[in-house]
């Protein structure tokens, strides 16, 4: 109930702009946002890489409907690429196909996605597509498989809570797409997602373990710690090297589950958001978690 309101909450507008304006919040949303400019993601970057933990830089921004808007995003993902190619930072991309204007032309969003890809390509950069509400599941899954046809370097998200996800991870996992396993973050409907957490994490486990036996380079991106260890097991028990997949968690959560696989030598990697526009990202998590809607307000009003 608490979950779908504030999901129901992420899309408000008048809240959005109340949020945002308000200094207490913004600072507040330092406990999962980087910062609001590129160089707070570098800072944060280079915070993580220190501790043996890579980094998926992830700029803010989703639902555009102007195409200067989508074109100036497209800029700053190419940026962030120039950025790490610059500065040598252990970081890859995350992007959202929203942002580059899918709302606006799907041929003007691929358009602006093969630009970033090419930068990608140019500078040894590895660009991951976020995937959306489900309204956005097909079109996404369909310009990620035309992508790989033409690059390497890309990849997308696939989430346990669909009942699509099954068929769309046989057909990305046979053309070598490099996968990102979640959960799903969004408020779906019975007609399309499992409504029940077992179900979600039992179909998660499922396509894991397809991912891990079969898949490329797969992300396994979970704060679950059951799941995890089920992971470590499931690649002990099949001499899968853990060389051949990441774990991937969430920037300010769970850090010391982030620093424990490390020191089992595990690869890590964490998704540092930062930009102007966290406040639907910010209502994601608190959703997911009710005491960070705690967190946020005990610390707000402090
Ligand atoms: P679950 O929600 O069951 O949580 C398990 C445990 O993890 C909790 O008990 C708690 O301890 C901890 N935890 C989880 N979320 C927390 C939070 N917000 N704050 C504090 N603790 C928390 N989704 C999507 O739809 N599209 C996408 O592209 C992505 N991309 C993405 C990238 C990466 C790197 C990660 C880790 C996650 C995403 N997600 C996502 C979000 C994902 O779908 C999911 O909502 C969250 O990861 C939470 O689910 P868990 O797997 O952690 O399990």
């Amino acid at each position: 109930m608490l979950k779908d309101t504030l999901l129901y909450l992420a899309q408000n507008p008048r809240l959005r702009d109340f949020v945002v304006q308000n200094k207490l919040t913004r600072n507040v949303s330092r406990r999962f946002v980087a910062g609001e400019v590129l160089e707070d993601a570098l800072r944060a970057t280079r915070a993580l890489n220190d501790r043996g933990i890579q980094v998926a830089l992830d700029l803010l921004g989703e639902n555009v409907a102007i195409k200067e808007e989508a074109a100036e995003a497209m800029r700053d993902y190419v940026n962030a690429i120039e950025l790490i190619a610059r500065t040598q930072i252990d970081a890859n991309i995350s992007i959202k196909l929203t942002a580059l204007g899918l709302d606006i032309s799907p041929q003007l969003c691929e358009e602006y996605l093969n630009t970033i890809l090419e930068s990608g390509r140019e500078h040894n950069v590895f660009v991951c597509i976020d995937m959306e509400g489900s309204a956005y599941t097909e079109q996404t899954v369909a310009l990620a498989s035309r992508a790989r046809e033409r690059y390497e370097l890309v990849g997308t998200v696939i989430q346990s809570y669909l009942y699509r996800s099954h068929d769309d991870i046989i057909k990305l996992v046979d053309q070598g797409t490099r996968i990102r396993l979640v959960k799903g973050a969004y408020q779906e409907s019975q007609s399309v997602a499992y409504q029940e957490k077992a179900d979600v994490d039992r179909n998660y486990v499922e396509l894991m373990h397809i991912l891990l036996a079969r898949g490329n380079f797969p992300a396994i991106a979970s704060h679950d710690e059951a799941i995890i260890d089920d992971a470590c097991r499931f690649v002990r028990d099949h001499g899968i090297s853990k060389s051949s997949f990441e774990f991937q968690m969430l920037y300010g959560i769970r850090r010391d589950l982030q620093d424990k696989l490390v020191k089992q030598g595990y690869n890590v990697r964490v998704y540092v958001p930062y930009g102007s526009h966290w406040y639907p990202y910010l209502m994601r998590r608190m959703a997911e978690r009710p005491a960070n809607l705690m967190f946020v307000v005990t610390n707000a009003l402090r």
